[in-house]
């Protein structure tokens, strides 16, 4: 286990990463093995009453189409998905409160009629909700905590609130869903000692799963003059993730394929054991623009995943045929 001042150290260090990623690569097929997970995204809604610095689909972006679709149409697309083979359905939207705890619940129980697991990745909600959600089915939970920095949390979040979000994570984990957080790698005057915190909150919340990404600026955001985040850095914060959580489940996120065509793959190589193969139907994907250019686009669930499959065939693994929970 590394020391908050050895994570420090290796993320300032600008010389070569070789041994770092190399390291992940192993934890990762000692603790994990050789098998990728697919989970299958649907983006069932872009509406979203927050305003955070980065992201496209916050509330006073008036230039996007704004989407939602209706409970009978993401119960079947999440059919299409389970019958071409995916054994995870990933539901992600804005916050969008059109989605009660009732239509939620039923969408859910809908789902898991196909024998797949469900991952929710909705935002904060109340405990209740958590609750009902969890009764109805479902197993998974992301929640980004984005950055443990409190104060660069409340520049990038107006109106909310670090500890808010934590104790939502406290309720997902009390209500036994897997947990995933994760970081955005690249935010304004974000520092490695704020980044190595955040990868120390990982391990003292023991996420189950967790997703690292590069900042991609969007235009029609504040934070549209700034640099993109580093791919570089975005995985040695993975592989350091890797080596200090061993078993957890950790994706290879679009936005390092965005910033790189390579970056999936390196990603791979360098600790990742996920893939989120986007199954949201063509007519609302390129709405659901949290950052431009977004990669992997293509036309259905099963190009996807072929698309997916070709992606690990160059990295030398294979697709897993299970649900994909953390291995003990
Ligand atoms: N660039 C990269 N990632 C982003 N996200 C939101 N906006 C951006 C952006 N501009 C990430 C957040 C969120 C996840 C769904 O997408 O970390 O949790």
């Amino acid at each position: 286990m590394y020391s908050r001042e050895e994570i420090i150290e290796i993320l300032k260090n600008t010389g070569d990463n070789e041994q770092l990623f190399a390291l992940a690569d192993k934890v990762r097929h000692e603790k994990t093995g050789d098998e990728v997970h697919l989970r299958g995204l649907i983006e069932f809604s872009n509406i979203c009453k927050r305003q955070c610095k980065y992201c496209g689909l916050r509330a006073p972006n008036k230039k996007v189409s704004r989407y939602r679709m209706m409970p009978e149409e993401i119960i079947l697309c999440a059919q299409n998905a389970a019958e071409a083979g995916y054994k995870t359905i990933v539901l992600q939207s804005g916050e969008d409160d059109y989605y009660s705890r009732d239509i939620l619940c039923r969408i859910i129980s809908g789902i898991k009629k196909f024998d797949t697991a469900v991952t929710l990745s909705i935002g904060e909600r109340s405990f209740e909700d958590y609750k009902a959600f969890k009764d109805c089915g479902a197993d998974r939970y992301l929640l980004r905590i984005e950055t443990t920095d409190k104060d660069l949390y409340k520049k990038m979040h107006p109106g909310m609130d670090i500890n808010t979000r934590i104790r939502c994570l406290e309720h997902l984990r009390e209500l036994d869903y897997e947990v995933g957080t994760g970081c955005l790698v690249g935010l304004p005057d974000q520092t490695p000692e704020s980044l190595a915190d955040d990868i120390l909150f990982f391990k003292e919340i023991n996420a189950d799963m967790v997703g690292i990404g590069p900042l991609i600026p969007h235009p029609e955001t504040p934070l549209k003059e700034c640099p993109p985040g580093s791919l570089t850095t975005a995985l040695k914060v993975m592989a350091i993730t890797r080596i200090i959580l061993e078993n957890i489940n950790i994706p290879a996120t679009t936005a390092m394929e965005t910033l790189d065509p390579e970056g999936r793959i390196l990603a791979l190589k360098s600790g990742a054991n996920v893939i989120m193969p986007n199954v949201t139907p063509t007519i609302y994907k390129n709405k659901y623009e949290i950052y431009p250019n977004k990669a992997g686009y293509s036309e259905n669930a099963l190009k996807s995943r072929k698309y997916a499959e070709e992606i690990l065939k160059k990295a030398g693994r294979s697709i897993s045929k299970g649900y994909g929970f953390r291995k003990k």
